[in-house]
């Protein structure tokens, strides 16, 4: 959940939802940001703070009409940053490693191997709570890793077709404008280049039965 714009979007939608995540302070931000929102409609938008591992116990199977999540991109933010993209490069963040958090159960500090498998687990728990053509919507991108190019996204659609999901689209999220301008990167302000100017969001489906 991060932040909860999701759950501000879907607010806007008038769609009820939950939102999940590890840590206290994205729930408290969370909800100052839900409570800021209008009063109009009569939708429920929830942060819940736990691990998504055990999201199941919080729903009735076939009743959710949509995944929606950023997760970590597997350990990209887990290492020292080198400020290549900042001008001002010896500030207070140089050589510091400014990861979500170091939880064990924190899918930001496993490697690639470990991180794939996790999110299969944590997705194939996940799929009998989707109604059938329920989409299930993940954002990410790839990443360097000891001069290697590490596809995420290759290892997600594949896993998650391994755990029973079906594809149905991949569309890249061209983030050239927001680099261009100004680097406002999420909320509120984070300058994150990770690199690349774009990212995949990956569509998913549960099969019609
Ligand atoms: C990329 S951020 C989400 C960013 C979000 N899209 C936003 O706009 O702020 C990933 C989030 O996943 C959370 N997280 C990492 N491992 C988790 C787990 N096992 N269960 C639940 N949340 C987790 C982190 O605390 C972090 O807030």
């Amino acid at each position: 959940m991060g932040s909860g714009t999701t759950l501000l979007a879907a607010k806007d939608l008038n769609r009820n939802s939950a939102g999940f995540d590890l840590q206290r302070k994205y729930i408290t931000l969370s909800s100052e940001r839900l409570a800021n929102q209008s009063l109009t409609g009569n939708s429920r938008q929830i942060a819940i703070q736990d691990d998504a591992r055990n999201i199941p116990e919080y729903l009735e199977k076939n009743t959710i009409s949509l995944i929606f999540t950023s997760p970590p991109y597997a350990n990209l933010l887990n290492r020292k940053r080198k400020n290549k993209s900042r001008r001002n490069k010896d500030n207070g963040q140089l050589n510091k490693i400014e990861q979500y958090s170091q939880d064990p159960s924190d899918l930001g500090t496993l490697d690639i191997d470990d991180y794939t498998k996790n999110m299969g687990d944590i997705f194939e728990n996940l799929l009998p709570y989707l109604k059938p053509k329920a989409h299930c919507v993940i954002n990410v991108s790839d990443m360097w890793w000891e001069n290697q190019r590490i596809a995420i996204h290759v290892n997600i659609v594949n896993e998650l077709t391994k755990r029973g999901y079906e594809l149905r689209n991949i569309i890249i999220w061209d983030k050239n404008n927001i680099v261009n301008q100004i680097g406002i990167f999420g909320w509120p302000n984070n300058y994150i280049t990770m690199g690349v100017t774009f990212e995949y969001i990956l569509d998913f489906w549960k099969k019609p039965i």
